[in-house]
Protein backbone atom coordinates (compact mmCIF):
# COMPACT_ATOMS: atom_id res chain seq x y z
CA UNK A 1 0.00 0.00 0.00
CA UNK A 2 1.29 3.45 -0.94
CA UNK A 3 2.26 6.00 2.01
CA UNK A 4 2.70 8.73 -0.10
CA UNK A 5 -0.22 9.81 -0.34
CA UNK A 6 -0.84 11.33 3.06
CA UNK A 7 2.38 10.18 5.51
CA UNK A 8 1.80 8.55 8.20
CA UNK A 9 5.22 8.83 9.73
CA UNK A 10 4.60 8.61 13.60
CA UNK A 11 1.32 5.69 14.27
CA UNK A 12 0.78 5.30 17.98
CA UNK A 13 -1.20 2.57 19.48
CA UNK A 14 -2.91 1.90 22.65
CA UNK A 15 -3.00 -1.84 22.93
CA UNK A 16 -5.79 -2.14 25.06
CA UNK A 17 -7.86 -5.53 25.60
CA UNK A 18 -5.50 -8.59 26.54
CA UNK A 19 -7.71 -9.56 29.87
CA UNK A 20 -10.61 -9.46 27.94
CA UNK A 21 -9.61 -11.24 24.96
CA UNK A 22 -8.31 -13.94 27.50
CA UNK A 23 -11.37 -14.03 29.72
CA UNK A 24 -13.98 -14.56 27.04
CA UNK A 25 -11.26 -18.24 26.52
CA UNK A 26 -11.44 -18.76 30.19
CA UNK A 27 -7.98 -18.20 30.39
CA UNK A 28 -5.97 -16.11 33.21
CA UNK A 29 -5.79 -12.85 32.00
CA UNK A 30 -1.99 -13.33 31.58
CA UNK A 31 -2.65 -15.80 28.43
CA UNK A 32 -3.97 -11.96 27.02
CA UNK A 33 -0.98 -10.33 27.85
CA UNK A 34 1.48 -13.13 26.15
CA UNK A 35 -0.57 -13.15 23.04
CA UNK A 36 -0.53 -9.66 23.26
CA UNK A 37 3.15 -9.41 23.31
CA UNK A 38 2.87 -11.99 20.33
CA UNK A 39 1.09 -9.86 18.46
CA UNK A 40 3.44 -6.61 18.54
CA UNK A 41 5.70 -8.48 16.52
CA UNK A 42 3.35 -9.13 13.89
CA UNK A 43 2.12 -5.48 13.74
CA UNK A 44 5.47 -4.08 14.30
CA UNK A 45 6.27 -6.42 11.03
CA UNK A 46 3.87 -4.92 9.26
CA UNK A 47 3.98 -1.08 10.43
CA UNK A 48 7.70 -1.65 9.00
CA UNK A 49 6.43 -3.17 5.46
CA UNK A 50 4.16 -0.14 5.39
CA UNK A 51 6.98 2.15 5.53
CA UNK A 52 5.89 3.69 9.18
CA UNK A 53 9.03 5.59 10.66
CA UNK A 54 7.82 5.57 14.28
CA UNK A 55 5.89 2.79 16.13
CA UNK A 56 4.88 3.58 19.72
CA UNK A 57 3.23 1.10 21.88
CA UNK A 58 1.77 1.52 25.06
CA UNK A 59 2.73 -1.07 26.87
CA UNK A 60 2.73 -0.05 30.62
CA UNK A 61 1.91 3.06 31.99
CA UNK A 62 2.70 4.83 35.39
CA UNK A 63 -0.86 3.73 36.58
CA UNK A 64 -0.91 0.40 35.77
CA UNK A 65 1.59 -0.26 38.95
CA UNK A 66 -2.33 -0.86 40.88
CA UNK A 67 -2.77 -4.08 39.38
CA UNK A 68 -2.75 -7.13 41.27
CA UNK A 69 1.03 -7.79 41.99
CA UNK A 70 0.96 -11.34 39.84
CA UNK A 71 -0.36 -9.29 36.39
CA UNK A 72 2.19 -6.37 37.53
CA UNK A 73 5.31 -9.22 37.98
CA UNK A 74 3.33 -10.85 34.39
CA UNK A 75 4.09 -7.34 32.14
CA UNK A 76 7.54 -6.63 33.87
CA UNK A 77 9.08 -9.78 32.35
CA UNK A 78 7.46 -9.05 28.94
CA UNK A 79 10.17 -7.16 27.38
CA UNK A 80 12.71 -9.97 28.60
CA UNK A 81 10.38 -12.48 26.58
CA UNK A 82 9.88 -10.26 23.77
CA UNK A 83 13.66 -9.54 23.23
CA UNK A 84 14.34 -12.93 23.89
CA UNK A 85 12.44 -14.18 20.37
CA UNK A 86 12.35 -11.37 18.75
CA UNK A 87 15.61 -9.81 18.94
CA UNK A 88 16.98 -11.35 15.92
CA UNK A 89 13.92 -10.76 13.44
CA UNK A 90 14.46 -6.95 14.18
CA UNK A 91 18.12 -6.56 13.51
CA UNK A 92 17.29 -8.22 10.54
CA UNK A 93 14.55 -5.96 9.50
CA UNK A 94 16.56 -3.37 10.61
CA UNK A 95 14.54 -1.71 13.46
CA UNK A 96 15.77 0.59 16.34
CA UNK A 97 14.12 -0.15 19.76
CA UNK A 98 13.48 2.51 21.71
CA UNK A 99 11.72 2.41 25.39
CA UNK A 100 10.56 5.74 26.89
CA UNK A 101 9.69 5.63 30.48
CA UNK A 102 10.60 6.13 34.24
CA UNK A 103 13.08 3.68 33.67
CA UNK A 104 14.82 3.53 37.27
CA UNK A 105 11.43 2.07 38.28
CA UNK A 106 11.38 -0.91 37.30
CA UNK A 107 12.90 -4.04 37.94
CA UNK A 108 16.87 -5.06 37.74
CA UNK A 109 16.59 -7.33 34.75
CA UNK A 110 13.61 -5.87 32.88
CA UNK A 111 15.50 -2.08 33.19
CA UNK A 112 19.10 -3.81 31.86
CA UNK A 113 17.49 -6.03 29.05
CA UNK A 114 15.51 -3.00 28.06
CA UNK A 115 18.33 -0.94 28.04
CA UNK A 116 20.54 -3.54 26.11
CA UNK A 117 17.71 -3.53 23.48
CA UNK A 118 18.37 0.36 23.19
CA UNK A 119 22.31 -0.46 22.48
CA UNK A 120 22.44 -3.30 20.60
CA UNK A 121 19.62 -1.27 17.92
CA UNK A 122 21.20 1.85 18.76
CA UNK A 123 23.16 1.45 14.62
CA UNK A 124 19.86 0.50 12.96
CA UNK A 125 18.24 2.72 10.48
CA UNK A 126 15.03 1.44 9.68
CA UNK A 127 11.21 2.15 11.88
CA UNK A 128 11.96 2.96 15.50
CA UNK A 129 9.98 0.48 17.59
CA UNK A 130 9.06 3.03 20.82
CA UNK A 131 7.86 1.55 23.44
CA UNK A 132 6.08 3.72 26.10
CA UNK A 133 7.27 1.53 29.06
CA UNK A 134 6.24 3.08 32.82
CA UNK A 135 5.22 5.74 30.95
CA UNK A 136 2.43 8.81 31.99
CA UNK A 137 2.41 11.67 30.20
CA UNK A 138 1.32 14.49 32.67
CA UNK A 139 4.13 12.89 34.98
CA UNK A 140 6.30 14.17 31.51
CA UNK A 141 5.11 16.99 31.40
CA UNK A 142 5.45 18.14 35.21
CA UNK A 143 9.38 16.68 34.81
CA UNK A 144 9.93 18.84 31.51
CA UNK A 145 8.33 22.17 33.51
CA UNK A 146 10.78 21.40 36.58
CA UNK A 147 13.60 21.17 34.09
CA UNK A 148 12.55 24.24 32.37
CA UNK A 149 12.43 26.09 35.99
CA UNK A 150 15.37 25.45 36.82
CA UNK A 151 16.96 26.48 33.64
CA UNK A 152 14.92 29.97 34.51
CA UNK A 153 15.99 29.69 38.23
CA UNK A 154 19.71 29.86 37.50
CA UNK A 155 19.01 32.32 34.85
CA UNK A 156 20.18 29.93 32.19
CA UNK A 157 17.13 30.80 29.95
CA UNK A 158 14.90 33.75 30.40
CA UNK A 159 10.87 33.85 30.59
CA UNK A 160 10.43 34.94 27.17
CA UNK A 161 12.94 32.32 25.67
CA UNK A 162 10.00 29.50 26.39
CA UNK A 163 8.18 28.21 23.80
CA UNK A 164 6.28 25.43 22.09
CA UNK A 165 9.39 23.81 20.43
CA UNK A 166 11.21 24.31 23.72
CA UNK A 167 9.13 22.44 26.04
CA UNK A 168 8.99 19.57 23.18
CA UNK A 169 12.76 18.99 23.63
CA UNK A 170 12.32 18.31 27.38
CA UNK A 171 9.59 15.46 26.40
CA UNK A 172 10.85 12.07 26.46
CA UNK A 173 9.36 11.75 22.73
CA UNK A 174 12.72 14.22 21.39
CA UNK A 175 14.77 11.20 20.86
CA UNK A 176 11.79 10.52 17.84
CA UNK A 177 12.77 13.53 16.38
CA UNK A 178 11.43 14.95 13.32
CA UNK A 179 8.71 12.67 14.07
CA UNK A 180 7.52 13.70 17.86
CA UNK A 181 3.88 13.65 17.49
CA UNK A 182 1.85 11.20 16.33
CA UNK A 183 -0.14 11.29 12.88
CA UNK A 184 -2.43 8.26 13.92
CA UNK A 185 -3.18 7.05 17.34
CA UNK A 186 -5.24 3.73 17.37
CA UNK A 187 -6.98 2.24 20.59
CA UNK A 188 -8.39 -1.48 20.62
CA UNK A 189 -10.73 -2.65 22.35
CA UNK A 190 -13.37 -0.50 21.68
CA UNK A 191 -12.86 2.23 24.56
CA UNK A 192 -12.58 5.95 23.60
CA UNK A 193 -9.88 7.83 25.69
CA UNK A 194 -6.56 8.47 25.87
CA UNK A 195 -5.16 7.12 29.61
CA UNK A 196 -2.81 9.54 30.10
CA UNK A 197 -1.00 8.54 26.97
CA UNK A 198 1.11 11.57 24.75
CA UNK A 199 -1.41 14.41 25.58
CA UNK A 200 1.01 17.50 24.52
CA UNK A 201 1.91 15.14 21.24
CA UNK A 202 -1.15 14.22 20.20
CA UNK A 203 -2.29 18.12 19.78
CA UNK A 204 -3.35 17.27 15.83
CA UNK A 205 -3.05 13.47 15.61
CA UNK A 206 -6.45 12.01 14.04
CA UNK A 207 -8.15 9.00 16.28
CA UNK A 208 -8.86 5.75 15.41
CA UNK A 209 -10.76 3.76 17.63
CA UNK A 210 -11.34 -0.19 16.89
CA UNK A 211 -13.59 -2.80 18.75
CA UNK A 212 -10.79 -5.49 17.91
CA UNK A 213 -8.88 -6.78 21.43
CA UNK A 214 -5.05 -6.47 20.80
CA UNK A 215 -4.34 -9.84 20.40
CA UNK A 216 -7.18 -10.20 17.31
CA UNK A 217 -5.81 -6.98 16.05
CA UNK A 218 -3.69 -8.16 12.59
CA UNK A 219 -2.44 -6.58 9.83
CA UNK A 220 -5.49 -6.65 7.40
CA UNK A 221 -6.98 -4.42 10.58
CA UNK A 222 -4.04 -1.93 10.52
CA UNK A 223 -4.09 -1.39 6.74
CA UNK A 224 -7.78 -0.76 6.62
CA UNK A 225 -7.55 1.74 9.78
CA UNK A 226 -4.85 3.63 7.51
CA UNK A 227 -6.57 3.66 4.76
CA UNK A 228 -9.50 5.38 6.48
CA UNK A 229 -6.73 7.70 8.14
CA UNK A 230 -5.59 8.49 4.16
CA UNK A 231 -9.17 9.54 3.66
CA UNK A 232 -8.75 12.37 6.43
CA UNK A 233 -8.78 15.92 5.64
CA UNK A 234 -5.62 16.96 8.36
CA UNK A 235 -5.94 20.94 8.42
CA UNK A 236 -3.82 21.67 11.16
CA UNK A 237 -6.22 24.36 12.35
CA UNK A 238 -6.16 25.86 9.16
CA UNK A 239 -8.46 26.09 6.26
C1 LIG B 1 -4.21 -3.55 28.22
O1 LIG B 1 -5.07 -4.62 28.28
C2 LIG B 1 -2.84 -4.03 28.03
C3 LIG B 1 -1.83 -3.82 28.91
C4 LIG B 1 -1.96 -3.04 30.13
C5 LIG B 1 -0.52 -4.38 28.66
C6 LIG B 1 -0.07 -4.30 27.26
C7 LIG B 1 1.18 -5.00 27.11
C8 LIG B 1 1.49 -5.81 26.10
C9 LIG B 1 0.55 -6.08 24.99
C10 LIG B 1 2.80 -6.47 26.01
C11 LIG B 1 3.97 -5.59 26.34
C12 LIG B 1 5.17 -6.17 25.78
C13 LIG B 1 6.38 -5.60 25.75
C14 LIG B 1 7.42 -6.21 24.93
C15 LIG B 1 6.72 -4.39 26.49
P1 LIG B 1 -5.92 -4.85 29.59
O2 LIG B 1 -5.16 -5.78 30.48
O3 LIG B 1 -6.25 -3.53 30.20
O4 LIG B 1 -7.17 -5.54 28.99
P2 LIG B 1 -8.66 -5.44 29.55
O5 LIG B 1 -9.04 -3.99 29.47
O6 LIG B 1 -9.43 -6.29 28.60
O7 LIG B 1 -8.64 -6.00 30.95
Amino acid sequence: MSNEKKPLNHLAIIMDGNGRWAKKRHKPRFMGHKEGMNNIRRIALAANDLGIKVLTLYAFSTENWGRPTDEVNYLMKLPINFFDKFMPELMEKNVRVNIMGYADELPEKTSQITQKAMADTANNTGMILNFAFNYGSRREMISGVKKIAQQVKTGKLSLDEINENLFAKELMTAKLAPYEDPDLLIRTSGEERISNFLLWQIAYTEFSFTKKLWPDFNEEDLKKLIEEYQTRDRRFGKV
